[in-house]
């Protein structure tokens, strides 16, 4: 299991009792209460097979005052539990890590309000990413943030992790594009922050404390979203390049001759590309070289077509190869591809399949992918933590947009101040007295752990 991994202990939560489930069956009905273990098994793995935990309870609210009664219950009782939104997140933040209670929002799916005239949608936590941009599509919007995972992922779990994705370059993070939100804290209490305001400065900003803080201060129930008209023209180039040099050439040049229309400068170095030629049935468009390039840009105006199989499917497709050691870092753009150079040179072992990088050259964030058939302890110790320590030399980020879920906890103080993490901790201790929500998460375990005991 992997809080053996990760050496992880059981905090002082109670255990799932008769009389637990019974509360829950009355306040949902049976049907929205799972304990079948081989249902609850999908809820407990998650999307990258990495992280698996053991929760014998799954509940599906579809309202905030049933998100509210559960956590207000689970609060009273000390019942640990997490929240899970499309569950495709990549470092363990969506899964439990012991036999925590899942609170699956896909129930909440429902669209509140359409402003075509302001450009916002308001919406429960549930709805598809995709369902969104194909909805707002019909009145001539789109929406802000695309990912890879857009057919399951849903924008709760997207604002909760602050998803970065392959249109922040042009439209930017999700901080800037929730205008408002409605929560549930640990002790049941509903925060109404849902204003669908652009300018509103009357105190603290307290929805910025949902956005990117995974579940671990409060669940996140609705969200207004500011959504940018639809691009007219779908203008979108795929480049062959053959040093990393020009491709940095290149990103100058598309800045300086494209400017605000420029919505995605994506990265991918040759092994990255096979993984998607070669697991899919998807062809490299340029075939003036033979052997191929060394790198590849897709670059793209607005809109969206075929050619993106190429770059989204590289991480859906290269699960295929086995055990991935999947690395998500930003890193100053002399240094964007060295990385995976100096780890080339570094970790050389046949069992090894490919180290490969591709990523959101266009935002500075490079993802890292070294396959090998089955994961292998003395492999991840020549990775971890020489990764890490090679980012935070380079003052770069050890995680830019996939967060720090379960599995990059002791890493957090790579790219946070000692003061940032105190006053983190300070927060989970208000918003979350008891230490229910989404435990053993972001904050490093033993002290948050420490405190509630
Ligand atoms: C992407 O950019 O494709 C996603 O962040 C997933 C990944 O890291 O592979
Ligand atoms: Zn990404």
């Amino acid at each position: 299991f992997t809080s053996d991994r990760y050496k992880v202990q059981r905090g002082p939560y109670a255990r799932i009792t008769n009389e637990h489930t019974d509360f829950f069956d009355s306040l949902l009905g049976p049907n929205r209460v799972i304990s079948n273990s081989e249902e609850c098994e999908h809820y407990n793995i998650d999307y990258s097979k990495i992280v698996r935990g053991k929760s014998n309870l799954i509940l599906k609210p579809k309202t905030t005052e049933e998100v509210s009664a559960i956590l207000k219950y689970c609060n009273d009782n000390r019942l640990a539990v997490c929240p899970q939104s499309g569950n495709t997140g990549l470092v363990g933040g969506s899964v439990p890590v012991f036999d925590e209670i899942v609170i699956s929002m896909k129930l909440m799916n429902k669209i509140i309000e359409t402003n075509e005239l302001a450009g916002v949608l308001t919406c429960e936590a549930g709805c598809v990413l995709e369902d969104m941009d194909n909805h707002l599509a019909t009145v001539g919007l789109m929406m802000p943030i695309d990912l890879g995972a857009k057919g399951s992922c849903l924008i709760g779990g997207c604002v909760s992790t602050n998803a970065g994705g392959l249109r922040l370059l042009r439209y930017g993070n999700l901080h800037g594009n929730v205008l408002g939100l409605e929560a549930v804290k640990a002790n049941g209490d509903v925060v109404d922050c849902l204003s669908t305001l652009k300018k509103n400065n009357t105190g603290y900003h307290l929805k910025h404390l949902f956005i990117g803080s995974e579940g671990t201060l409060g669940i996140v129930t609705k969200v207004a979203i500011q959504c940018p008209p639809l691009p007219r023209a779908i203008n979108v180039a795929f480049l062959g390049l053959n040093s990393f040099d020009k491709v940095l050439k290149a990103f100058q040049l598309a800045k300086k001759e494209l400017g605000e229309i420029l919505s995605s400068y994506e990265m991918m170095d040759k092994l990255s590309l096979d993984v998607s030629t070669g697991t899919f049935d998807l062809k490299n468009p340029l075939t003036t070289k033979p052997d191929g390039h060394d790198f590849y840009v897709l670059l793209e105006t607005s809109g969206s077509n075929n050619i993106w199989s190429l770059r989204e499917r590289i991480s859906e497709g290269i699960l295929r190869e086995g055990y991935v050691f999947k690395y998500d870092i930003s890193i100053p753009l002399p240094s964007f591809y060295k990385v995976i150079e100096v780890l080339r040179d570094r970790v050389r072992d046949p069992r090894i399949i490919r180290i490969s990088g591709y990523g959101h050259l266009g935002d500075g964030n490079i993802h890292v992918q070294i396959s090998i058939p089955t994961y292998e302890a003395d492999i991840a110790a020549q990775l971890q933590p020489f990764i890490f320590e090679y980012v935070s030399s380079l003052r770069g980020s050890v995680s830019a947009e996939h967060g720090i879920g379960f599995t990059k906890t002791k890493y957090l103080h790579m790219s946070r101040t000692p003061s940032e993490i105190d006053l983190m901790h300070d927060l989970k201790k208000l918003m979350d007295p008891n230490g229910i929500l989404n435990p053993y998460k972001v904050l490093h375990p033993l002290k948050t752990l420490s405190s509630i005991i």
